[in-house]
């Protein structure tokens, strides 16, 4: 008989239980893999995987991924016979080779949008437009991208439409033609209407009303994108589950497109993730420069359980939970809506290490076979 050297044996036991049912081996897309996918924004150094360190991290954790800024109006379509596709190209090429699912964002959106079209000033230059603009880069990446916000921020706090230059020209009808324009170009695709705050009973119900309108006119809306720019007290879970039921009660989908918790001071009881809002610094303003104090990274840990734990409760109705970003260190939340303070709001610090928040989203979920 063989010699087997029990030290061996025993390490390799060791190795073998770890590795087989130690939590800590799991990863957020394999823990959530039976239930939604788990995807993040991706910035252009990322696309372009300029960070061996955060490519790995994003090709192990996610199994998503939507372009945090390069498929914005401004960046691929500059000038109005000039479209640029060479980072979205590389986006999609990416997304591909990980066999993720890709999602496009965005193609109707009033903000980040090129200076030639905020000058468009009558309907039938805007028609022309909006029919170039979605049909050349919906066609293009046809079969490719998964699912697109078609249209972004449609709505004030009211739940009455924003008076953006395509309301202004064309009327409340925008709306509906670019979801027809993207279903013509893309009949297969998933299409989606994405806004922040729409968890908040006025605005939901001016998102649903927006919803049944789109279909009622012969629209093809397939979801509906909640961002989830959130604090640690609110929104509350009874207004983001009664958010899940409703708008999968219109028979869509809901995603959570751009999650984020922000732990930091807000003085003017700021909601939401209007771009264009931005106001001044202080120290007062930046508590936490250096680290984040354990109680509150404890705080952050139990707020994403509680919505994480929803999210399981209805995972039947949800397709995607999206973070905004990929780990602190690069998060848009160190400059919004107060330029260069040290925010802490997802689940990887700034040195690319698990928090406390990535533990409890994973401990809740049980997929270890
Ligand atoms: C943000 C990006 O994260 C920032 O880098 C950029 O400067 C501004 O836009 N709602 C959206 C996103 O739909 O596109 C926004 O992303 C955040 C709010």
């Amino acid at each position: 008989m063989k010699f087997i050297n029990p030290y061996l044996l025993a390490i390799s036991t060791v190795f073998f239980v770890n590795c087989s049912s130690n939590k800590e081996t799991l990863t957020l897309k394999d823990s959530y893999k039976n239930d939604f996918y788990i995807g993040t924004a991706l910035s252009a150094d990322q696309i372009e995987e300029k960070d061996a360190k955060v490519d790995s991290l994003i090709r192990t954790e996610f199994n998503a991924i939507t372009a945090e800024n390069i498929m914005k109006s401004m960046y691929t379509h500059p000038q109005k016979d000039k479209y640029d596709f060479t980072l979205s190209d590389k986006f999609v090429a990416y997304g591909e080779k990980n066999k993720m699912f890709i999602h496009g964002h965005t193609l109707i959106w009033h903000s980040q949008l090129a200076p030639w079209m905020e000058k468009i000033a009558d309907s039938t230059e805007m028609k022309a437009f909006m029919k170039d603009h979605i049909t050349t880069i919906v066609s293009k990446y046809k079969g490719r991208i998964n699912s697109w916000d078609v249209v972004n921020e449609a709505l004030n706090e009211d739940g009455t439409l924003r008076p953006s230059v395509f309301l202004k020209t064309l009327g409340e009808k925008y709306l509906v033609d670019a979801f027809k324009l993207a279903a013509k170009a893309d009949p297969k695709v998933d299409l989606y209407y994405n806004d922040y705050n729409i968890e908040e009973p006025a605005k939901r119900a001016g998102a649903i009303a927006l919803i049944k309108k789109i279909k009622a006119e012969g629209g093809k809306i397939d979801g509906v994108g909640i961002q989830g720019h959130w604090r640690l007290h609110s929104p509350s879970i009874e207004e983001i589950e009664k958010s899940i039921l409703e708008y999968s009660a219109l028979g869509i989908k809901v995603a959570f497109t751009e999650l984020d918790i922000t732990v930091l001071p807000n003085p003017w009881d700021l909601k939401g993730a209007d771009v264009n809002q931005n106001f001044e610094g202080s120290a007062k303003m930046n508590p936490y420069p250096k680290t984040l104090p354990d109680s509150v990274q404890t705080k952050l840990a139990e707020r994403y359980a509680s919505i994480f734990k929803l999210f399981l409760k209805h995972k039947d109705k949800i397709s995607r939970v999206t973070f905004w970003g990929v780990y602190d260190g690069q998060s848009w939340l160190n400059d919004w809506p107060i330029k260069g303070r040290t925010n802490y709001p997802l689940p990887f610090d700034k040195d690319l290490k698990h928090k406390p928040a990535y533990d409890s989203i994973l401990k809740l979920n049980k997929t270890e076979e």
